[in-house]
C-alpha cells in the first residue's frame, strides 16, 4: 500500500469520492470544485491510499479547523475519510488498513506542519463514518450535538480541545409559498447532492416554491446560522444523511403545495 498526495492524476477521482462508476455522483454539482478553489489556498491536505496494484482505494481530506465549520485553533480537522467500500466501480476496499494508513499519514503531516493535535468527526450508530473507529485510532470524544461526535487527539500540552457550532436558527416559512431552504458548504459531495436535487424539485413548483439558498463557506453565514448543510422545508429539517432521493424530495414539496391556501 502507498498514501500519495492529490495531483493533477488523481485529482478527478478525488472530487468524486472515488465513485467515478456512480451516475448518482454526477448529479452533485460544481460545489466541490467550487469549495476546492477556495480551499488550496487555505491549507486543505489530500491524501489518497494505493492498494499494492497501485489501485486507488481511499482519501482523507483535513483542513486548518479555522477554516472548518468547526469551532478551534491551531488543529488540523478531518473533514472526510473515506474507504471505498461498494462493490461497484473499484470495488470495497475497506478493513484491510488502508483507513489506519490514512489517517497516520494525515496525523504525520499535521504534526509537521506544526498542528497542536486532530479533530474528527463521527456518528454515535453502527454504521456510516463511526466515531467508535476514530476511538479505535485514539481519539477522545470532546463534544456531541444528536448522534454526531466531535474527538480529537492533541499532540501537544497546549492544545485546546474543539467544539461543534450549534444551530442557533431555524428558517422560517415563507406566507402563501412553500419555502425550500438549502445550506450548503461545498467539502461534502453528499451534501452538495442534496443541494442540487432540492433547487430542481423546487423549480418544479414554480411561483408556488421559494428556493432560498445559504453558502455556509462564509463564515458569519455559518455562524448566524449554526447550519454547516441542510436542507428545510417550511422550516423542518429533512434528515439528508443518507441523501433523500430527488423523488422523495419533490414529492414532500409537493405534498406542502397541496395545503397552500
Ligand atoms: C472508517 C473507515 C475510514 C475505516 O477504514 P478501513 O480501511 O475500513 O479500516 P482499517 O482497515 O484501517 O481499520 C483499522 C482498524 O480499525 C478496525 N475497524 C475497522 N472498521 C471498524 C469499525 N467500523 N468500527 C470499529 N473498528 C473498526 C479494524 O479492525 C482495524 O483494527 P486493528 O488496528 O486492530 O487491526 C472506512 O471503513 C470507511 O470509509 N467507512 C465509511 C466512512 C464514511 O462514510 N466516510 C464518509 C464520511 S464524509
Amino acid at each position: 500500500m502507498e498514501i500519495v498526495d492529490l495531483a493533477d492524476d488523481n485529482r478527478k477521482l478525488w472530487m468524486v469520492c472515488l465513485e467515478d462508476w456512480s451516475d448518482e455522483m454526477k448529479g452533485a454539482g460544481n460545489k466541490k470544485e467550487i469549495w476546492f478553489g477556495k480551499m488550496k489556498d487555505k491549507g486543505l491536505r489530500v491524501k489518497l491510499a494505493k492498494d499494492d496494484n497501485g489501485v486507488i482505494g481511499g482519501m482523507i481530506q483535513y483542513t486548518p479547523i479555522e477554516h472548518s465549520y468547526i469551532q478551534g485553533e491551531g488543529l488540523y480537522f478531518v473533514n472526510c475519510i473515506w474507504v471505498h467500500g461498494y462493490k461497484e466501480g473499484r470495488g470495497n476496499f475497506q478493513k484491510k488498513g488502508m483507513g489506519k494508513a490514512l489517517l497516520k499519514a494525515a496525523e504525520d503531516d499535521a504534526r509537521q506542519l506544526g498542528a497542536k493535535g486532530m479533530a474528527a468527526w463521527g456518528v454515535s450508530l453502527p454504521f456510516w463514518m463511526k466515531a467508535s473507529w476514530f476511538k479505535k485510532q485514539g481519539y477522545k470524544k470532546v463534544d456531541k450535538d444528536g448522534v454526531a461526535v466531535l474527538l480529537w487527539k492533541p499532540f501537544t500540552e497546549d492544545a485546546r480541545p474543539p467544539k461543534w457550532i450549534k444551530q442557533v436558527k431555524t428558517p422560517t416559512p415563507v406566507p402563501g409559498k412553500v419555502a425550500v431552504t438549502t445550506f450548503v458548504n461545498g467539502w461534502c459531495q453528499a451534501q452538495n447532492l442534496v443541494y442540487e436535487r432540492a433547487k430542481k424539485a423546487a423549480s418544479e413548483f414554480g411561483e408556488k416554491a421559494v428556493f432560498q439558498e445559504y453558502d455556509t463557506f462564509d463564515r458569519n453565514v455559518l455562524l448566524e446560522w449554526g447550519i454547516v448543510d441542510g436542507l428545510f422545508i417550511d422550516g423542518k429539517q429533512i434528515s439528508t444523511g443518507p441523501p433523500p432521493s430527488y423523488e422523495k424530495i419533490r414529492k414532500l414539496i409537493a405534498k406542502k403545495v397541496k395545503k397552500i391556501k
